[in-house]
């Protein structure tokens, strides 16, 4: 295959749930520029109108306007879909407000715990009833809340959000440690409109609110390009055999492009220009251009910046020389499918020789063509990376389904269509 031209990738999916839930919780008119509009980010959008919160249509190329104020008790089920993140972030928002709500999810989103969650929000004070041990359904009855102190053992930007969240609904200050760094997009976002954030290694402090809140002047915000989306564009331009791609306004928060250093290590290194600041976070055009992939290792500290990248990345490493192996990957079990077993299955299923050891994956790169029948279990991420190894020449991949793609990035099959060329 040869690549050529240009790509922008899709709005930010981790700034787009943050920055509805936020434009919500504020009284005020917020104009948001560049919201991904995929499933996932609907569901953000649907949930809040059925908070009480007026949130226009979310269209691609449309600004989206958030007009947000008192939530109210809903009446049905707050539906979650597919997506933690909304699941995760929306029940912190919720436990500072003397609501009661009943969250469920799809059949994936239902296997993932919330217990990491609802722990630390019992603790600060809100009411959580269980329907099925550790997970949705649940109800949560919110209210007053106690400032708190966490410490998360999981590293977990949405743990750290839904308790931010909480106290900036609750009105509390609240402070989380992880042991590494999370992405930091609330931390931005908080600080961008003015709060009290203060960030020391690998802790977050938020003093709470001041006395004007939720009475934030109206504000506009732009959504930076989705470096994880990105991801699998750069990774399908890397394993053609010629020409370049330019991926135009990708979000470079230090805290997402993890997987940008593991390319830079298999001798990939895209060319980065015209850095500037979008809402608080950085963005950049990039070059890539195709390259033989090296093996590598993936220590445990780099994960929590390239959680969402691990299957790309392993696709990668499946066409690179040698073994590269992704330390303390534990966490993609409890992703939108166990991404841990079914990414060395599916990497076997295509010929490759992958192993789960532990927590580990280890990945044996091959030369012969990919052929097989992947299992993607409806699972995005693993739909889009196989994807891209069906692009190699001489592969013969046959996913299970296509569609579970529109989760995070509408119109992929369309732009990987459109850069690669025979
Ligand atoms: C996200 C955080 C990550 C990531 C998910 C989005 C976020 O999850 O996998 O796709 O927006 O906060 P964890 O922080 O729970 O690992």
């Amino acid at each position: 295959m040869k690549v050529s031209g240009s790509v922008r990738p899709p709005g930010d999916k981790s700034v787009t749930h943050r920055a509805l839930i936020l434009g919500g919780l504020a009284h005020s008119r917020v104009e948001l520029e560049g919201t991904l509009t995929a499933r996932d980010a609907r569901t953000t959008a649907r949930l809040l109108r059925q908070l009480g919160v007026q949130v226009g249509p979310l269209r691609a190329g449309n600004k989206v306007t958030v007009e947000g104020g008192r939530w109210r008790s809903p009446r049905g089920t707050l539906h979650c879909g597919n997506s933690g993140t909304t699941a995760r972030l929306l029940l912190g928002a919720l436990a500072g407000q003397p609501l009661e709500a009943r969250l469920t999810g799809d059949a994936s989103l239902r296997r993932r715990p919330m217990r990491r969650v609802t722990v630390p929000l019992r603790a600060m004070g809100a009411a959580v009833e269980e329907e099925r041990g550790d997970g949705l359904p649940l109800r949560i009855h919110g209210g007053r809340l106690r400032p708190f102190t966490y410490h998360t053992p999981v590293a977990s930007a949405q743990i750290k959000s839904a308790l931010l969240f909480a106290g900036l609904a609750g009105g509390v200050p609240v402070a989380v440690s992880e042991p590494v760094r999370s992405r930091d997009h609330t931390e931005r976002l908080l600080d961008y409109l003015g709060f009290d954030v203060r960030v020391s290694g690998t802790t977050v402090k938020f003093g709470g609110t001041g006395p004007s809140w939720p009475g934030l002047p109206p504000f506009r915000l732009d959504i930076p390009g989705d470096p994880s989306s990105a991801a699998f564009l750069i990774a399908a331009a890397v394993l053609a055999e010629e020409g370049e791609l330019v991926v135009e306004a990708m979000g470079v928060n230090p805290t997402r492009i993890g997987f940008l250093h593991v390319l830079e290590r298999m001798g990939v290194s895209p060319e980065r220009s015209g850095e500037r600041q979008a809402g608080g976070e950085p963005v950049a055009d990039l070059v890539v251009r195709a390259a033989a992939p090296r093996s590598t290792e993936v220590t445990a500290e780099e994960i929590p910046s390239l959680i969402d990248e691990v299957p790309i990345l392993a696709v990668l490493a499946s066409r690179g020389e040698g073994e590269t192996r992704f330390r303390s990957v534990g966490e993609l079990r409890v992703k939108e499918s166990d991404r841990l077993g079914l990414l060395a299955r599916n990497l076997r299923a295509v010929g490759t020789q992958a192993e789960v050891q532990g927590d580990d994956l280890v990945v044996v790169g091959a030369e012969t063509p990919p052929r097989g029948h992947v299992e993607t279990a409806q699972d995005h991420r693993l739909t889009m990376a196989f994807a891209v190894l069906g692009t190699v020449r001489g592969a013969r991949v046959e996913l299970s389904e296509s569609d579970s793609a529109e989760v995070s990035y509408p119109g992929f099959f369309d732009d990987l269509a459109a850069v690669l060329r025979p």
